[in-house]
């Protein structure tokens, strides 16, 4: 089957891997069984396939766990059968990867040298000035623009490889099928209710793989459970004002966009300023949505933000900033990010401006011209320690 990097077959089991995920799957018939640990992510609604394979769980590639099966009477015990299946090593996976991009549009450089490895699960915010070639490097990462090299250690650039940007261990169309990319702005049909629209284009993507119970469901546990939409706003036409006169409010309208993703199950959600335009309070309650997004279904989440209030910044597992020309200041964890810019303080006669909240401090220090040459400067210095290779800075 098309996307799946490695099958294995045993007497009662089939192991399909796609980094970062597997799923174990049983022939139907067999009895129920459960792994021994309870936030185990059960099966999603797409995964049961019409030959006769029922799926276990999917998780992270991870050994170590117990299969029990219980068919009323008897517990049996099938760890040592699935165990056989699993890689003996796991590998340190990222959801998506890429080298490091250069983009120049005619002679002017917007891209110089940005690059990503963000693990299933995570949140990484792109942070930096406008027109610091934030949009420009998330376009790159999903496809909709191509980079003109890669960046390699030395300055050295060479041609754009099939290796570029990997999602989920795949290239090209085969890694693409794995990420959900939410623009700016809306990408919906206002004359179609939000429930309309979702099933429309469940339909594109998947034809007539899907019944209409199918879609249903998946409809109401993406835009309910998961986006904490209410049964109203899903029958509710999204550009006809209802009879109170009320639209579907500014975070509504960011969450139906956000659930046009999610329908196709993503294990990368790429999102470009999803909070701008959003009051503080839609802000944060967006944040909140996305952070369950990335604990609860092991998405990966990569987004720009202007002006996190505290409270959302520290939902960022990784941070990248970057500074005018697209160039790279830092990019490691969100929580070492501040120590890192203090390493190098602001010289005397650059004016930082003042705010108590980190992520404005943030990018106060490195909007100063000279700064963003000094730390970018620093960071590449950083990187060539680490013997050139694209690294985040963990500490
Ligand atoms: N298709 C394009 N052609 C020419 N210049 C572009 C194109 N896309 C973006 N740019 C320029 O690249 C720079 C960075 O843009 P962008 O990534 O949109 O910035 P931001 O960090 O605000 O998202 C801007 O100066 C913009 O004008
Ligand atoms: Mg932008």
């Amino acid at each position: 089957m098309k996307g799946f990097s490695d099958i294995r077959q045993s007497e009662h089991f089939e192991l399909r891997i796609s980094p970062p995920f597997m799923w174990l799957r049983v022939r139907d018939g067999f009895p129920p069984c459960r792994f021994g640990r309870p936030e185990v992510l059960k099966a999603s609604w797409r995964e049961f396939d019409s030959n006769g394979w029922q799926i276990v769980f999917r998780d992270e590639l991870q050994g170590g766990k117990r299969l029990i099966s219980n068919d009323g009477n008897n517990l049996k015990d099938y760890t040592e059968e699935v165990n056989a299946l699993l890689p003996q090593e796991p590998q340190q996976l990222y959801a998506l990867e890429s080298q490091r991009l250069v983009r120049r549009f005619g002679k002017e450089t917007k891209s110089y040298g940005p690059f990503l490895k963000a693990s299933p699960g995570t949140i990484t915010a792109i942070m930096g000035g406008s027109g610091t070639g934030k949009s420009v490097f998330l376009k790159m990462l999903c496809g909709y623009d191509v980079p003109s090299a890669e960046l390699y250690s030395g300055g050295r650039e060479m041609p754009v490889s099939k290796d570029a940007v990997k999602i989920c261990g795949e290239t090209g169309e085969d890694g693409f099928r794995h990420l959900g990319y939410v623009p700016q702005g809306d990408v919906m049909y206002p004359e179609l209710t939000t429930s309309q629209s979702l099933r429309y284009r469940m339909r594109l993507q998947f034809g007539t793989m899907l019944t209409e119970a199918d879609m249903e469901q998946c409809v109401r546990h993406v835009c309910m459970e998961l986006l904490n939409l209410d049964e109203k706003t899903i029958r509710k036409q999204i550009g006809q004002m209802d009879w109170l006169g009320e639209y579907p409010s500014g975070g509504q309208r960011r969450r139906i966009n956000i659930a046009h993703e999610l329908v196709l199950e993503p294990r990368v959600l790429i999102l470009d300023e999803p909070t701008s335009g959003l009051s503080s309070k839609d802000s944060e309650d967006l944040m909140e949505s996305l952070e369950l997004l990335a604990k609860r279904k092991q998405i990966c989440i990569v987004m720009t933000i202007h002006q996190p209030s505290d409270r959302m910044f520290r939902k960022i597992d990784d941070l990248l900033l970057l500074v005018r020309g697209g160039r790279l200041a830092y990019y490691g964890r969100r929580d070492l990010a501040l120590s890192w810019l203090q390493m190098s303080p602001p010289l005397d006669g650059e004016q930082v401006e003042k705010s108590a909240n980190e992520a404005e401090t943030i990018v106060n220090m490195i909007d100063v011209k000279s700064a963003a040459e000094r730390y970018s400067t620093l960071f590449e210095q950083f990187l060539t320690q680490n013997g050139g290779a694209p690294t985040k800075y963990n500490g």
